[in-house]
């Protein structure tokens, strides 16, 4: 028996982000993160500072980038600092991989716990992190959209 929405979508191929990547994904990035959009100049800090960052990305067979996610873990905490995955790939399954890569890579770095911040308004990112056993740590009010919106934080135990 075949799992939902997996027909659709081979396997996606996991690696670590280059800088050769930030053409395809600023490409996205302001439809993808709106107001939480990163500039080139973030992401090449972000890169650059491997020792507390993690950052990778999804490709499919032909090498094409279908998402990406980011990680810093500073003692035992880690904390997920992006997640995305291109509208096109959407509803397959790739959001999990990505979330589950990070706890990985979190477990691997000696982190007992997972943290994150997402905006109240993003019910599919929230669906998602529940469904991948985060739960409802506290909030942080006007956090995003200069006081608008706020943040739900959210823990997972390692
Ligand atoms: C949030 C995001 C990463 C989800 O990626 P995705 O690959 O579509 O997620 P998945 O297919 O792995 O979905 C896993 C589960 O999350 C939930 N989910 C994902 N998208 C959802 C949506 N639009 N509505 C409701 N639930 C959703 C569902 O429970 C889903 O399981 P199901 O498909 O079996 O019902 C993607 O929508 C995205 O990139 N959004 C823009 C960027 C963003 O908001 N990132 C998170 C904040 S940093």
């Amino acid at each position: 028996m075949t799992a939902p929405n997996s027909a659709q979508l081979p396997l996606p191929r996991l690696r670590p982000m280059r800088a050769a990547d930030l053409d395809v994904l600023l490409a996205h990035e302001q439809a993808m993160f709106g107001s939480e959009a990163w500039s080139r100049e973030s992401y090449l800090d972000e890169l650059a500072d491997t020792e507390l960052r993690y950052y990778l990305v999804a490709e499919n067979a032909d090498g094409v980038l279908l998402g990406s996610g980011g990680l810093m873990t500073i003692g035992e905490t880690a904390q997920i600092l992006t997640v995305g995955v291109l509208p096109a790939a959407r509803r397959h399954g790739l959001g999990r991989v990505l979330v589950r890569a990070l706890i990985t890579e979190a477990r691997r770095r000696g982190a007992s716990e997972v943290l994150l911040e997402v905006r109240e308004d993003n019910l599919a990112a929230r669906k998602l992190y529940e469904a991948e056993g985060f739960a409802n740590l506290g909030r942080r009010r006007g956090y995003y959209d200069r006081g608008r919106v706020d943040a739900v934080t959210m823990r997972y135990a390692i």
